[in-house]
């Protein structure tokens, strides 16, 4: 090992150390990881007492985070993280509709329901109509999908911040598409809310003078046997910080228009009180591509 190592041969002794990692893909991962870090810390020249904080902000950041709750999910996301590898990763099924970030707030089950049914009973609100197509590239209908949907309601809470006043499944929904490919729900339209920000997220949102605000969207996940699992949103056009979402997840093309409605059949179809708004999203699924190969890391020790 060397010795007396300064700031740049100090970073070539650490690629060097993991120079001989059986995995190549691990090997580029360590490679590029030390190159930007230290080329970061060269940069920022941090004193003693911000390389402690920095420390006691990750550790931190991990004690917040529990089995319903993921503080570092959080900090990928407002850093731009989480979109950036969403993004990336869609390069390769640019056919398909754009993804978008997964959220904290997919914790628990969906319920099943029918084709048509009200996802947010124990919401008051506007009422909607939200009604849609899964289809291949090509536009053929896929059957047998499944839509898996979350929202918060109407004052922007999701049932798991409300248990007692939402009961855990409100907002929430799991559809199978019809043989045409199509599933529908009615819901409230929701409203924008701000991302949890009592942990160090929301201090350095705070230190930062970022608000923490999502605007209004609807979130799915879509599976179909032969696709791309698909996870994104749709969002309400006209939401208040559709230009200056906290976690940046806001695509042109996810922007929906939620279009007042008297339809009195629609109405009577679906149950639905007059006037409500209705959303129509057509969802297109990647057919699996090669599988790339990938490290497969070893299984994590338990706390
Ligand atoms: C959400 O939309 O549920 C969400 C996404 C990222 C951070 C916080 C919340
Ligand atoms: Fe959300």
């Amino acid at each position: 090992m060397a010795t007396d190592l300064g700031p740049e041969s100090l970073t070539e002794a650490v690629l060097e150390s993991f120079a001989h990692t059986p995995d190549p893909r691990l090997a580029r991962i360590l490679a590029s990881l030390v190159t930007h870090l230290h080329g970061f810390v060269r940069d920022v020249h941090p004193t003693i007492e911000e390389w402690e904080y920095s420390i006691n902000f990750l550790t931190a950041t991990g004690q917040k985070s529990n089995e319903s709750r993921q503080e570092f999910i959080l900090l990928s996301d407002v850093l731009g993280i989480s979109m950036l590898v969403e993004t990336l990763n869609h390069e390769e099924t640019p056919d398909a509709t754009d993804p978008t970030v997964l959220g904290p707030f997919h914790v628990v089950e969906s319920p099943w329901r029918e084709f048509g049914a009200e996802i947010s009973a124990a919401s008051t609100g506007e009422r909607c109509l939200v009604r849609g197509t899964v289809t291949t590239p090509t536009g053929d209908p896929i059957p047998g999908a499944t839509v898996d949907v979350w929202q918060a309601n109407a004052d922007g809470f999701y049932d798991v911040q409300q248990p007692d006043v939402q009961g855990v499944g409100n907002g929430r929904g799991l559809f199978t598409t019809d043989s045409d490919g199509r599933f529908a729900f009615t819901s409230v339209v929701p409203s924008y809310y701000p991302i949890p920000t009592d942990g160090p997220v929301g201090l350095l949102l705070d230190a930062t003078g970022r608000h923490p605000n999502r605007p209004a969207h609807i979130h799915f996940q879509v599976r179909a046997d032969g696709f791309t699992e698909l996870t994104t949103h749709i969002f309400v056009a006209g939401s208040p910080y559709i230009d200056s979402d906290a976690v940046f997840a806001v695509k042109s093309s996810l922007v929906v228009d939620f279009v007042p409605s008297e339809d009195q059949d629609l109405a009577d179809r679906f149950a639905l009180p007059t006037p409500f708004a209705v959303a129509t999203v057509g969802i297109v699924l990647e057919p699996l591509g090669q599988p790339t190969s990938q490290y497969v890391p070893p299984v994590l020790p338990r706390s």
